[in-house]
This record gives C-alpha cells, sequence and structure tokens, in this order.
C-alpha cells in the first residue's frame, strides 16, 4: 500500500473511532476506571528489546489512556503501579524502575506536563517509606504540587498492596481510638462510660474513612491486561461490585481502540451492575 492510502486508512480509523465514542457518550460512563498494568515485561521479550524500554512504552502507553479517558469525561483513573512484592524481584530490575519512576516523577512535576495541562490532582497510594529516598520525596512533591488541582484524580498505587491497605487503615482507627480514650479519661473525672462502649467498635465506615481511597468513588471497571484474571491484592477493599475485564494485548499495546471496547462492555452489563448494588443496599 502507498503511504497516502495508509494514512487515509488511519483516518478512516480515526474517524471511526470518534463514531464509536459519540455513540458511548449517551450510555452510562464509568467515573472511576483502575488498571492493573501487566505485560510489560512480555512487551520486551516479544520485541526484543530491553526490560527498562518496556516499562517506558507502558508509561507511554498509560498517559495516552489517561488523556483519553479524560476526554471521555472520567473522573477517576486509578493504576497499579508497584506491588509491595514487585520488591522481591531481580535487584536490578528494581533499580531500573526505581530510576524510570524518578525521571518521570521528575517529568511530571514540571509545570508544562500533560498533569498540569488536564488540572490533573495526583494521588501516590501506598508505603512511601519503602521507596529510595528520591522517588519518595519527589512523589510526596508532586503530590502537594497537584492537591489543589480539581480535575482527573489520578492514583498511583506504589509500593502496594491491598492486605497491607486494610492494616494500615485499622492501625490508623486503632490509634485514632486510643487517642479519643485518653482524651475522655483526662477530661471528665465522672467520666462518661457510657461512650467508651461505642467508641470500641469499628465500623466499615471507619476503615472506609483510613483507606488510601478515602473520598474516592470504588472502580466502576477494573482492567487488567495481558489475559491475567487475578486481581493479585489490589484493591480488594473496593471492587465488590466493579466490572472485571482482562484482554488479552499487553499493557503498552493498550491502546484507544481497547479502552473504547472496555467501555462497550461497561455499559452493556451496566443494568445488571446498578442491580447488584441496590440488592447489597436492601440488605443491609
Ligand atoms: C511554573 O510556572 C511558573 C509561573 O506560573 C514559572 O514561574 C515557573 O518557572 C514554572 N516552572 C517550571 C518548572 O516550568
Ligand atoms: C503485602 O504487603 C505486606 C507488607 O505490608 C507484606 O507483608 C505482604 O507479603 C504483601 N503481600 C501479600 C500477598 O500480602
Amino acid at each position: 500500500m502507498r503511504r497516502s492510502q495508509l494514512s487515509a486508512l488511519a483516518n478512516l480509523q480515526n474517524f471511526l473511532l470518534k463514531c464509536l465514542l459519540a455513540i458511548l457518550s449517551y450510555g452510562p460512563m464509568p467515573e472511576h476506571v483502575a488498571f492493573i498494568m501487566d505485560g510489560n515485561r512480555r512487551y520486551a521479550k516479544s520485541r526484543s528489546i530491553q526490560q527498562g524500554d518496556g516499562h517506558r512504552v507502558g508509561y507511554s502507553a498509560l498517559i495516552e489512556n489517561l488523556v483519553h479517558c479524560n476526554d471521555m469525561g472520567v473522573k477517576y483513573i486509578t493504576v497499579y503501579a508497584f506491588s509491595i512484592d514487585n520488591f522481591k524481584r531481580d535487584p536490578i530490575e528494581v533499580q531500573l524502575l526505581m530510576e524510570l519512576m524518578e525521571e518521570k516523577i521528575n517529568e511530571l512535576l514540571d509545570n508544562q506536563s500533560v498533569i498540569h495541562k488536564m488540572n490533573c490532582k495526583i494521588n501516590f497510594w501506598g508505603n512511601l517509606d519503602l521507596m529510595c529516598e528520591p522517588v519518595r520525596l519527589g512523589a510526596q512533591k508532586l503530590m502537594a504540587s497537584t492537591a489543589g488541582n480539581t480535575g482527573l484524580v489520578f492514583s498511583i498505587c506504589m509500593p502496594y498492596n491491598s492486605t497491607s491497605e486494610i492494616v494500615n487503615a485499622v492501625s490508623e482507627v486503632c490509634a485514632e481510638r486510643r487517642e479519643v480514650l485518653q482524651r475522655d479519661h483526662a477530661g471528665d473525672s465522672n467520666g462518661q462510660a457510657a461512650n467508651n462502649g461505642v467508641h470500641s467498635e469499628i465500623s466499615v465506615s471507619d476503615l472506609d474513612r483510613h483507606m488510601y481511597s478515602a473520598g474516592c468513588p470504588e472502580p466502576d471497571i477494573v482492567i487488567r491486561t495481558s489475559g491475567e484474571t487475578r486481581l493479585s491484592n489490589f484493591l480488594l477493599w473496593q471492587t465488590t461490585f466493579s466490572h472485571l475485564q482482562s484482554p488479552h494485548c499487553l499493557w503498552p499495546e493498550f491502546s484507544f481502540k481497547h479502552l473504547i471496547w472496555a467501555i462497550l462492555q461497561y455499559q452493556r452489563v451496566y443494568p445488571y451492575l446498578v442491580q447488584n448494588r441496590k440488592l447489597a443496599k436492601k440488605q443491609l
């Protein structure tokens, strides 16, 4: 095919995607989409490129998807960038990943970056104390510098796992309770003992308040690329009603086309998801 024919084909494909998007926008759109970005290493292997370059292409795919989601009106994007268990990988790969993160965080800190153009607010969910200092400091700076932004909320889980998030929330609630008890003791000496009984109960909403995800709606869709069907300790507390999808493409290949397909699938099962949610509310 000649180049002009190829570009006409690309234009046509783009046009068709835009039409699809217009159709999609009549249906229910997800508010929150979460991604498990699986397959960067496999991508590198299959293309015989360096492992680090697989992660780099993966990062570009992430930014591209962020922009598309933003254009579609998705308000929250959450990604699993680095699990606590990833520290067990080959130290050379871990080091490479840390360097890549530092580089990309510094890029995002520049106020000309795509993040700032989208007025995006960035969160890091996880135990940043486990990260090396440059990454930790960069992450904290990025959170502080985007905290006032009112656009897309982009949450990066790293280094994260869901069990650790839940344990963290429980210990924060306990610490809070201890503080209240101590204050009650120190205050009134005729002591409202009845209050102590109330304080000792821990409720679901107490834990909700102390999850990294506090204030963020639960994901409508969780997409794990490269055909894997496990959640691998990602947002276990938050995904009861999420629609799980596992497209076969590797993360660096996940494009606009895949995103549209994911939303179409979501819209197809939407009535069923709503019904599930309603039923759960009734039983409470
Ligand atoms: C960010 O923007 C301010 C002005 O709003 C400018 O003074 C500053 O140099 C910019 N910083 C970077 C890193 O681009
Ligand atoms: C999750 O994180 C904790 C550390 O907070 C760690 O002990 C555990 O091995 C990790 N993985 C799983 C599967 O729980």
